[in-house]
């Protein structure tokens, strides 16, 4: 069998791509710390697709055990790289702790990878590294903006580390997915997005909010230049996320890619308000959601959403669902895992 390592492979994008990876019959090997995800994961996995993937609780940060866990794996044939510390404010007030779990992390992964027969390494990056960018859609020639925090900054320092090895060994293979906006849930509601504690992110705080863990949903700011005063962002169906690391392992396994390291936006195109998707949550929920507008949140773009040319014309991968395909499977997993018929 083709065998895969994915790194965080337990976390919400990397459980849904587990799913597809085996969806597409490859065999997957599972490393996470269980730092920010739990067990019951691997169990949603093997109810959705009848395998249960091989899983070692690693700690990344631990060169020897990285080195050993790969002695023990010759035969990977490709790497996911999901395994990462990912919120945005927490990075600000836990700088180091994001550079040594974000990029020492990295290193040892590559150094390992190189060494493989077959070096094929898919990183998780993030539309985070473009900043503010100054026209939309946002292309990936858009210049990296200065990260607005330690989080964006390993993504952008993470693939600098990743283009530097490419440039000298060319028997590293690399794409870099920058994701705009995952949210959603697979359509099984056997695995989805859950956050420890209270939810950053807008659209597991919606359906929190929906299912009566949360109060209020606070808007953080409605005096955008956007056409409803709230910010506009690109959210993407994790499913459709999932499966475009498929593709993007594929290009590489058949070598199709056109250079050794190439990066590709992931999202849908289209840009949607934080009003809109209150509303496409208040249309698939059948129910009204309680929320209020605040004081802007420091760090937030005004808009960002993705130019996916290069990624439906080369890489060949294509966004298929739609806003309210999201926001029905966020809450059909909220009221799954909160026992709400
Ligand atoms: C979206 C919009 C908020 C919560 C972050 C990371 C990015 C990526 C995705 C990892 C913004 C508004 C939010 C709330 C709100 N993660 N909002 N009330 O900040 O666009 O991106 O997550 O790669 O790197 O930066 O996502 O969901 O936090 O916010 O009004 O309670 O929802 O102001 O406009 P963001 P988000």
């Amino acid at each position: 069998m083709k065998k895969i390592l994915v790194t965080g492979g337990l976390g919400f994008i990397g459980s849904h791509t587990v799913v597809e990876l085996q969806n597409e019959g490859f065999e997957v090997v599972i490393i996470d710390d269980l730092s920010n995800s739990s067990l019951d994961v691997l169990d949603g996995i093997s109810s959705i697709t009848g395998i249960t993937p091989k899983f070692e609780k690693i700690d990344i940060k631990e060169k020897g055990k990285v080195q050993t866990f790969f002695s023990d794996h010759k035969d990977i044939i490709g790497v996911i790289h999901f395994a990462a510390s990912k919120a945005v404010g927490e990075s600000v007030l836990k700088p180091l702790h994001y550079y040594e779990n974000n990029l020492n992390t990295l290193v040892y992964i590559l150094q390992e990878v190189v060494g493989l027969p077959s070096s094929n390494f898919i990183f998780s990056s993030s539309c985070t590294v473009y900043g503010q960018a100054e026209h939309m859609p946002i292309t990936e020639s858009a210049p990296v903006q200065a990260a607005e925090s330690p989080y964006g900054n390993t993504k952008q320092i993470g693939e600098e580390i990743i283009n530097d090895v490419c440039k000298v060994d060319s028997n590293l293979q690399a794409i870099s997915l920058r994701y705009f906006n995952p949210i959603g849930a697979h359509p099984s509601a056997k695995i989805g997005e859950l956050p420890l504690g209270v939810p950053q992110n807008l659209v597991p705080y919606i359906t929190q909010t929906a299912a009566g863990l949360r109060d209020c949903l606070s808007v953080f700011g409605n005096d955008y230049a956007t056409s409803d005063g709230t910010c506009v962002r690109d959210y993407i169906h994790v499913v459709d996320l999932a499966k475009a690391h498929v593709v993007a392992l594929k290009r590489l396994l058949e070598g199709d890619n056109r250079s050794n390291f190439e990066t590709f936006n992931i999202g849908t195109g289209i840009g949607s308000s934080v009003l809109e998707v209150i509303k496409s949550f208040e249309n698939v929920s059948g129910q009204s959601l309680n929320y209020k507008f605040a004081p802007r949140r420091e760090g937030d773009v005004t808009e960002a959403y993705a130019d996916t040319k290069k990624a439906n014309d080369i890489l060949g991968w294509q966004s298929q669902l739609t806003l309210d395909d999201a926001m029905l499977s966020a809450w059909n997993w909220e009221k799954n895992i909160r026992n709400i018929k």
